[in-house]
């Protein structure tokens, strides 16, 4: 048995979907209740769909009885606010874990690369089933910030840049990248962040918008790349040396969500 897992994914592991009018929808997420949930960054987040329907973003595993990160229930008072953000949630018809709102605020790109991680969606995922992938709809008009992807998380050759501009649309295995969001702001960025079960109603939403696994990579001086692997470095062997000193194991700068 293996994961039941998308074509459209096997090449790079990411789509960009066609670009929405989102200029067309009520700004929702500006009325959304906001909960404090340390992730990568400085981050709120606005549950949608949580495990029980309760205002809070653990993980579905983190809960009794544990379980993954499928069937999730709508957080009523939150959905009441953004019926748009819920339709879009809903509109590929798969399977749908947990789905918020993200709020970012501003970052810089050494942050952001300190910042790489994996998501952790297939916890406790049955084989045989379908492979959790991430939806990321930018709400935001974040056009000069950009998505980081890294299939190796100390490469800068394996980095993809997609910008963030209102509108994007992207269905990213997280599990896979090390990825991480460079906010330049000034203002914070929203994106409504959905986990969805891999499958023939993925695929077929997948294809309807055109999904395109090739994306142009916003372009970076590589001196300023290489000055920020340094600084990443740098900062990652102090706190590995903290954490020696006090006699923790170092398991990086990883959280459960972003
Ligand atoms: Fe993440």
């Amino acid at each position: 048995m293996s994961y039941i897992r998308s074509q459209a994914f096997e090449e790079t592991g990411y789509v960009v979907l066609d670009r929405y009018d989102q200029e067309a929808d009520p700004k929702e997420w500006l009325d959304l209740e906001y909960v404090d949930w340390k992730s990568s960054g400085d981050t709120r987040f606005a549950p949608l769909a949580s495990a029980f329907g309760e205002m809070e973003c653990n993980g579905f595993w983190n809960h009794t009885p544990p379980r993954t990160d499928k069937d999730g229930v709508w957080v009523e008072a939150n959905v009441a606010k953004a019926p748009h953000l819920k339709a879009r949630a809903e509109e590929p018809g798969a399977n749908i874990g947990r789905c918020r709102v993200i709020e970012l605020q501003p970052n810089d790109y050494a942050e952001a690369l300190y910042n790489l991680h994996q998501d952790d969606n297939n916890r406790l995922n049955p084989d045989g089933t379908g492979w959790i992938v991430r939806g990321f709809f930018n709400l935001s008009d974040d056009k000069d910030s950009c998505i980081i992807l890294r299939e190796d998380r100390f490469d800068p050759e394996t980095e993809v840049r997609i910008a963030l501009p209102a509108g994007a649309q992207l269905i990213v295995d997280t599990q896979r990248f090390w990825h991480a969001v460079w906010q330049k702001g000034p203002e914070p960025r929203y994106c409504l962040i959905t986990s969805w079960e891999s499958g023939p109603a993925l695929d077929a939403y997948i294809e309807k918008y055109h999904g395109n696994p090739h994306s142009a990579s916003l372009p970076l001086d590589p001196a300023f790349v290489e000055e920020a692997q340094a600084q990443v470095r740098r900062r990652l062997a102090e706190r590995a040396a903290i954490l020696a000193a006090k006699g923790k194991a170092d398991h990086g700068p990883v959280d459960p969500e972003a």
